[in-house]
């Protein structure tokens, strides 16, 4: 049976499997739960040393879902938004939390989530309290894209490469275990920001964080969603929908940055979601939408489903795989050098050969094996 556990940045992890930092992870009861079914690692909800800033609305998520006949089944959800803010929870509540949660599972990766206005003190002090606490690493969150940024803060700061270097090495100078860089989608290259955190001496870096999204309108009150006293803002977009965005993202930042850590999020709801980010060079995976729909116990399934994939190949490691479908991507102007070389006599040669009444047909014929 293939070996999931894989240490990065010395923590040892039984398996890839981390919950992402969001309602998963809001407080011990539902952390020690995550660590009770099997999840290896959990960063928790983000804290911020005052808790009295944050006050959140409901509704706050709004979902996109096929509309099947007859079916009101989950696994029909592929879009999820939340205008949801970091925890509300008093800081002394979360140091108790996590000095609780790290005497009973002293083996299970804890990983504090924090958020602070630009200034070097809260940073440095909440980084020391955490860690005095028994935080195992931290994830800075440099991308929530609501709520916070009004604040200056979240991905107002990870869309800013000079404040992204700046927080990373304010923390560093005082971390005295593994920090990640939790990075925002909403920018133009993220390869960027990633840069900067890592020339502040970051270990890794996390993505993605959630897609600055409009969810849609009621047609019958003419009202954005989710609608809140009649009013809304822009959310953050996350769920299987993102997936392809995530892995995009994850592949431009483990080729730029082969030798540093890298967490990869985004839409991961199976064993075989999980193996293709490790694929494009991840060495854990964080499931945050997905816990919401489908509770703790689907890193069970993952697991499993992960072993299955290892064992078809006769992965013993997740070492082993790590990054191997990196080499396969090229240009475009590469491929078509491949095919012609390759002498394919390819379906629709010219866009002349497009019929109107062929249409469906011919753009079916141009698809690849679909990924479920
Ligand atoms: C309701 C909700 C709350 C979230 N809160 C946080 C948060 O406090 N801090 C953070 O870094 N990311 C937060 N996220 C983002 C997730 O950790 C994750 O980056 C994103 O949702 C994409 O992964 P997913 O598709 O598995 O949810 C939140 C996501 C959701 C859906």
């Amino acid at each position: 049976m293939a070996d999931l556990s894989i240490e990065v940045d010395g923590l040892k992890f039984d398996n890839p499997f981390i919950i992402g930092s969001g309602p998963p992870g809001s407080n011990a009861s539902t952390i020690k739960r995550a660590f009770d079914q099997g999840w290896a690692g959990v960063a928790c909800k983000t804290i911020a040393l005052e808790s009295e800033k944050v006050h959140n609305v409901a509704p706050r998520y709004a979902r996109l879902q096929i509309q099947a006949e007859g079916k009101k089944n989950k696994k029909n959800i592929y879009g999820f938004q939340n205008i949801e803010l970091i925890s509300d929870r008093p800081f002394s509540d979360w140091m108790d939390d996590f000095k609780r949660i790290k005497d009973e599972y002293p083996d299970k990766i804890l990983i504090a989530s924090i958020m602070e206005e630009p200034r070097k003190e809260p940073w440095q002090e909440i980084t020391e309290r955490c860690q005095e606490a028994g935080a195992d690493a931290f994830e800075l969150n440099l991308s929530c894209p609501h709520g916070l940024p009004e604040r200056r803060m979240g991905m107002a700061m990870g869309q800013n490469p000079e404040i992204v270097k700046e927080v990373c090495g304010w923390v560093k100078e005082v971390s005295k275990v593994p920090v990640w860089a939790k990075m925002t989608p909403n920018v133009t290259d993220i390869c960027t920001p990633a840069r900067s955190a890592f020339e502040a001496g970051v270990e890794g870096v996390s993505a993605i964080n959630t897609i600055l999204s409009v969810m849609g309108v009621d047609l019958e009150t003419l009202r954005p969603q989710p609608t809140v006293e009649g009013y809304t803002t822009p959310g953050g977009y996350s769920c299987k929908a993102v997936r392809p965005i995530a892995l995009r993202m994850c592949m431009e930042l483990a080729r730029e940055f082969p030798d540093k850590s890298l967490s990869g999020i985004g839409g991961i709801e199976t064993g075989k979601d999980a193996a293709q980010f490790i694929l494009l060079g991840c060495h854990t995976v964080q499931v945050c939408t997905g816990v919401m729909l489908y509770s703790y116990k689907m890193v069970k399934d993952m697991i499993r489903e992960l072993g299955e994939f290892m064992d078809q190949h006769g992965f013993t490691s997740i070492e082993e795989f790590r990054g191997k479908s990196l080499e396969f991507f090229t240009t475009h102007a590469d491929l078509a050098e491949r095919q012609r070389i390759a002498k394919i006599k390819k379906t629709l040669e010219k866009d002349a050969d497009w019929k109107g009444e062929d249409f469906v047909a011919q753009s079916d014929a141009l698809v690849t094996k679909t990924i479920s």
